[in-house]
């Protein structure tokens, strides 16, 4: 059967998700004939669980395993029409296999890696994709991702990039936002990489887990108490507006989480960063883990604030604040992950008569147009308890 979308990772939380957001956003789209699905992955014991819960038509398996060496995966990926990779975590991994494996068999694609050193890597490559014509965008979903773009949104509300002189972003998420095990062990390596800020047009690298700041993420949601956590958007955020200082944060609840990450980061930094032993232990805690999602929900709140340069006479606002808030992390991350999906669809392979929003290339989000920005938020707005943008 010919597949529109492979979602390498589909068997996990974020990628179920996403393929649950593609079944339900090409079926509005397009009653008769929505995109035709598949999930790759290493376990179909895993897969058939998927199936039974996310109950679509017709979804397919493809066994996968990014390991297993390039012509495996140009094999996996040939003759599709978008491969969406969710396999993480990308924490440790610096070579986008995947990606290069998608542009070496024409297949366009897009990743939810939280993980800069290997956007950075990806981006690398745009030449060859361009040649190839294949476009890409890495570093997409809600968080990097949206949060991006609600950065260029919010320059944009000042006044353009010139006028902006600082950009902070803050995340909130309640317990793990009803996510999978990646996520938390993403969170724990994250503890063991330094943070790239920006101060002063300076790249500056900081301890994680430190520069706490009480930020308001809006009604319903509070104020909440942040840290400095790595985050992809901050540098490609920076290339793209030439803004000199940008860093972001992230906090939990409950605050005993805040404290436990805080106790974490005194571990040795080589154990820290150990992607087995991380897994090995996010997996041992889901259970407990899982009783306090339910206890605190799942709500994942975003701020971003953009600060002008001195000149008070513009006219122009001299601070711009933008928020989002949607009830479920798992749920959200899926929606906005689809959005870029379907962004990167349109107007190719016959799937959407609409003009092309995004050329061929290795894009960070915050470097797409302002079409593809706009539609892309306007599918991140469905369901948002707070949008404010
Ligand atoms: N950008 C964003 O907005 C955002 C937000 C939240 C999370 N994330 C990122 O999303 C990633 C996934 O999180 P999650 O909670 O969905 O994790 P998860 O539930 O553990 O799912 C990951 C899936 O990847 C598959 N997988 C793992 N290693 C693989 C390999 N070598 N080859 C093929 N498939 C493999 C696994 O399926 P099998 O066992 O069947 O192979 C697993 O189901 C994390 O890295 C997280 O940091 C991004």
């Amino acid at each position: 059967m010919t597949i529109d979308v492979l979602v390498i990772g589909g068997n996990g939380r974020v990628g179920a998700s996403t393929v649950r957001w593609l079944h339900q956003l090409s079926l509005r789209r397009n009653a008769s004939a929505p995109l035709r699905l598949a999930i790759g992955g290493r376990s179909r014991a895993h897969f058939e669980a998927v199936q039974n819960r996310l109950a679509l038509p017709k979804l397919v398996f493809r066994s996968v395993d990014l390991e297993t060496g390039f012509d495996s995966l140009v094999a996996v990926v040939r003759g599709v029409k978008l491969v969406v990779h969710t396999a993480g975590p990308f924490q440790g991994c610096t070579q986008p296999d995947l990606l290069r494996a998608c542009i070496a068999a024409g297949v366009p694609y897009c990743d939810v890696c939280d993980e800069f050193a290997l956007s950075r890597h990806a981006k690398e490559l745009s030449s060859e994709a361009a040649a190839a014509g294949i476009p890409a965008v890495v570093s997409c979903g809600i968080w990097p991702g949206v949060s991006a773009l609600m950065a260029i949104e919010a320059a944009q509300q000042l006044g353009g990039p010139e006028s902006c002189e600082r950009i902070e972003l803050s995340f909130f998420t309640a317990g793990t936002g009803g996510a999978g095990p990646t996520i938390v062990s993403a969170t724990f390596l994250l503890l063991a990489t330094k943070v790239l800020t920006y101060l002063d047009g300076s790249l500056t690298l900081k301890e994680p887990w430190t520069e706490r700041r009480v930020v308001d993420f809006g009604s319903g949601v509070g104020r909440h108490a942040c840290f400095l956590l790595d985050n992809p958007d901050v540098p490609t955020t920076v290339e793209a507006l030439a803004v000199a200082n940008c860093a972001s944060r992230f906090g939990t609840a409950p605050g005993v989480w805040n404290s436990l990450f805080a106790a974490m980061k005194l571990l040795p930094s080589d154990w820290l960063f150990n992607r087995s032993a991380m897994q090995g232990l996010a997996l041992f805690s889901m259970p407990f883990i899982r009783v306090v999602d339910k206890l605190v929900g799942a709500t994942n709140a975003i701020r971003v604030d953009a600060f002008r340069k001195g000149d008070a006479s513009s006219g122009m606002p001299a601070q711009v604040t933008l928020r989002c808030v949607h009830a479920d992390l798992e749920d959200c991350v899926g929606q906005a992950t689809a959005a870029f999906a379907l962004e990167l669809l349109r107007g190719r392979s016959g799937l959407s008569s609409a003009e092309q929003t995004i050329p061929a290339g290795v894009w960070y989000p915050a470097e797409l147009q302002a079409k593809a920005r706009s539609n892309i938020l306007n599918v991140a707005s469905e369901k948002a308890l707070i949008w404010e943008i």
